[in-house]
Formats: C-alpha cells, structure tokens, sequence
C-alpha cells in the first residue's frame, strides 16, 4: 500500500513540476508570477498539498520521497528565481522604451530675432558715409526752442516753424527735436574751426497726422561737411554715390529747387523708383520718381551761429528719413507696421 503511496506520491510531484515550469514560462509579470508562486509553492499551494501526504509513509520511504520533495521546490524556486530576474528586465527594458527621447525628432522650429528694418537700414547708411570719411554724431532727442528753430535760421513766428509742428515739454522752452539738424549746430561748436564730416543718427517727433508715411516718431540722418572750398558739387557727388551705394549702381538722380530755412540754395533729391525702375507703380506714386531727401549748402546765418566764418567757410547738408528709405527698398506700403512688433514684416528682409 505504502509503495503505491510513494509511487503515486513520486508521480503526482513529477507532474507538479512539469506543470509548474510549463505555467511558469507562460507568466509575463509580476502579477501573474505571484499567482504562480501561491499555487505551486505557497502555504496553500499544489506542493504543500502533496508532502501533506507523507504520513502515509513508511519510516524508510518518507525521507526518499521527502528529498525528491525537496529537489522539486528547490528546482521551481531556481526557475522562479530567473523567471522573475527576466520579468522585472523586461518590464524595465518595456518603461525605457515607452519614455525614451527620440534624439532624431527634428526640434521645434525657432523663431530666430532680426535686426528691425529701420536699424538696418541706418546701419548701410552708416557704412556707406563711415567709408567716405564721415564721424557719427550723436546729438540730444530733448532740445531748446533755440537749437530746433532759431540758431537755424528758424525765429518765433517764422512761418516755416508750422512745418515742424513738435511736441513740448512742461518746461518752457524745450522740446522734442523735429529734425536731426540742431545737431549740424552741437556738431560745429564742438569742432569750429576745423572742417567737419558728420552724420548725426537719431530719432525725431512731431505732431503729425499719422498715415502710411507718416510716423509721429521717425528716424532722420542728418550729413553735415563744413570746410573751405566746399561746393554744390560735392553735395550733388556724395549724394549720387550714396544712392548708388544703397539702392544699387545706375540710379538716376533728380535735384529739384526747395526751401529749408537753414540752406541756401535747398534743394530736394529724387531717386528713379528702385521698385519698377521709373516705370511708374503705385509706391512712386506713378511718377517714376521717389523723395530721398532734402539738402543744401549751408546757410551763412547757421555757419556764424556754429562758429565758423562763412566768408571763409562753406559747407553742405542734408537730412534723409531712414525709415522711408527702408520703405521703398523693401516695397513696404505703410510705415506703421515698423512699430507693430508683427515679426511678419521682417520674413520680408
Ligand atoms: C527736414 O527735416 C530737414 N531738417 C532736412 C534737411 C536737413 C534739409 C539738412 C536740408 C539740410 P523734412 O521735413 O523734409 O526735412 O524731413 C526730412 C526727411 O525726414 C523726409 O524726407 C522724410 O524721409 C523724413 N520724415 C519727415 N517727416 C516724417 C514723418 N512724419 N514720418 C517719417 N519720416 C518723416
């Protein structure tokens, strides 16, 4: 009886532990490794249940079917062992995978910033007269009524005085600059009596009525060439090659009569259109021609009030708008997008 006890015993622990390692390489995780372990090995579990019968043994038997026992259980908890070693690999290997950075993503698009238009555009205009000999001057944005109007030959009650409509100040007698040329006056008095070359860069402001030319603030370059000898001649030359040099070689260039206060003889400079190449369009307004800039030798009144002798001296000036000039090189129908922050503007450049 005993022997075919320890038969059956014998067979039923084979059949466990070919069971159990056939169900153990079917579980896939933790969990369903847990499971196993409850009903193969676990207090409850298929094993106990088995060695629950050996006391139906004989003294001699137990231990033989004891130690085969033993072998099963310490053989299934190897397999375990690897089992679970391989799970928790897999399931490592499994998160790596689902929150890997794919380094090969292309990155999202930067939206590289650009020189504004305007600071471009003073900036060739800087190159070009640097490289002809001419110093940048700064000069103040806040003036007096003194160094805006009079010194330049502009009294109270000048009529001219109704074209620079500015912006004043609380304190009487000081304002916003209307145009870059006081600065001729600041540029002179540091240097009279040695001849001069300057640019003078800056903001201006005026009490406009703001449309698609006209900005209530706006950049001028003002030039400025005090020396002796100076002529007509040497305005006209500086100009044409400085139209050359920014809109391309071959433009035509136009001097028609004008009046400043402040020159004598004034005259304004027109370019051919660098957009349909005197053809006529709508930015030249069909014309062929577009506005550059205003010029003209300097007036005797203004070279005394700068410090120079103007029997001895004479000199040319004028006095460009960046911001138009950026206008019409880039065909940009309206000066108000510049102040907009609309980086669409700029993929135009
Ligand atoms: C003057 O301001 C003179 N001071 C220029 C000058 C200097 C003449 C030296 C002779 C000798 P005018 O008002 O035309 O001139 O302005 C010169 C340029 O500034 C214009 O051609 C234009 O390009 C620019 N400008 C004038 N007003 C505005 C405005 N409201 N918005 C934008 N640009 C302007």
């Amino acid at each position: 009886m005993s022997n075919i006890l320890r038969q059956d015993l014998l067979r039923q622990l084979e059949q466990l532990r070919q069971e159990a390692e056939a169900d153990l390489a079917q579980a896939n995780t933790t969990e369903a490794i847990k499971a196993w372990h409850g009903e193969y090995l676990g207090r409850k579990g298929r094993l106990t249940g088995i060695l629950r019968n050996l006391g139906g043994l004989s003294n001699e038997e137990r231990p033989l079917v004891g130690k085969t026992a033993n072998e099963v259980k310490v053989t299934l908890e190897n397999a375990l062992q690897e089992r679970q070693a391989a799970i928790a690999q897999a399931e490592l290997e499994a998160a790596r995978h689902a929150e890997r950075v794919d380094v090969t993503l292309p990155g999202r698009p930067q939206n590289l910033g650009k020189l504004h238009i305007t600071t471009r555009t003073l900036r060739e205009i800087y190159a070009i007269f640097t490289a002809m000999g001419f110093q940048i001057y700064d000069s103040p944005d806040v003036e007096t009524d003194e160094y805006n109007f009079q010194l330049l030959n502009i009294p109270p009650g000048h009529p001219a005085r109704d074209m620079w409509d500015t912006f004043y100040t609380t304190t009487p007698g000081l304002l916003l600059r209307t145009h870059t040329s006081p600065g001729q006056i600041h540029a002179m008095r540091q240097y009279a009596p040695e001849p001069i070359r300057v640019i003078l860069p800056g903001k201006c402001y005026r009490y406009e009525a703001v449309d698609a030319s006209h900005e209530s603030m706006f950049y001028q370059v003002e030039g400025l060439a005090v020396g002796k000898k100076i002529t007509f001649s040497d305005l006209k030359g500086v100009l044409v090659d400085f139209a050359n040099q920014m809109y391309g070689q071959g433009r035509e260039a136009r001097f028609r009569k004008s009046y400043f206060p402040f020159t004598e003889p004034s005259v304004e400079m027109d370019i051919d259109c660098v957009l349909c190449n005197g053809k006529g369009c709508p930015v030249c307004k069909y014309s062929g021609w577009l506005e550059m800039l205003g010029a003209g030798m300097v007036h005797p009144r203004v070279l005394q009030n700068g410090g120079y002798d103007p029997a001895e001296f004479s000199g040319f000036a004028f006095g460009m708008g960046p911001d138009r000039i950026a206008l019409q090189k880039y065909g940009i129908d309206d000066i108000r997008y510049f102040f907009t922050n609309d980086m669409r503007l700029f993929e135009r450049i």
